[in-house]
């Protein structure tokens, strides 16, 4: 079988990967780089759960090939760490008990984090909007509005806290 080598950087590290033609970044992230952190769940661009960060945008990892990311800046979960720390998310996630499962929360966080990157000042509305895309089954989503709220701050947000 033909493979397609593709080259990009991923969490600030360039990646070299050898892949088909037909292999997801999703699946690429996880089974080539050993990312797991990404989640799979669908598997055609409906749960969110696979959502990653490309050249800035949000993305489902599920519904882009691997060869499509050639030369792009990709960042996943693992990525919004503080080395060992966790970033100001992850933080806020567990502070206002935004999980339960887990399994929707990097693709929740990834979809934050591309959020409040480019709108820290991104209000109530606009946050569950953005998270319209991104299917949580267990935490009914008012612990994970309230803190992607929290976290604005730490993205250069200055206004009142709610
Ligand atoms: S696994 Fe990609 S959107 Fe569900
Ligand atoms: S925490 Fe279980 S699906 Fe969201």
């Amino acid at each position: 079988m033909t493979k397609i080598n593709s080259k990009f950087t991923v969490n600030g590290a360039e990646r070299m990967v050898s892949t088909e033609a037909r292999t997801s970044l999703a699946d690429c992230l996880r089974h080539e780089l050993k990312l797991t952190g990404t989640h799979v769940g669908c598997e055609h661009g409906v749960c969110g759960a696979c959502t990653v960060i490309v050249d800035g945008a949000a993305v489902r990892s599920c519904l882009m090939l691997a060869a499509q990311a050639d030369g792009s800046e990709i960042v996943t979960v693992e990525g919004l760490a503080n080395g060992e720390d966790m970033g100001p998310l992850q933080n806020a996630f567990r502070k206002h008990h935004a999980l339960q499962c887990g399994f929707c929360t990097p693709g929740i966080l990834t979809t934050a984090h591309a959020l409040l990157s480019a709108e820290p000042d991104a209000d109530a509305d606009r946050v569950r909007e953005v998270l319209s895309g991104n299917i949580c089954r267990c935490t009914g989503y008012l612990p994970i509005v309230e803190a992607i709220l929290d976290a604005r701050k730490a993205y250069g947000y200055e206004g009142r806290e709610r």
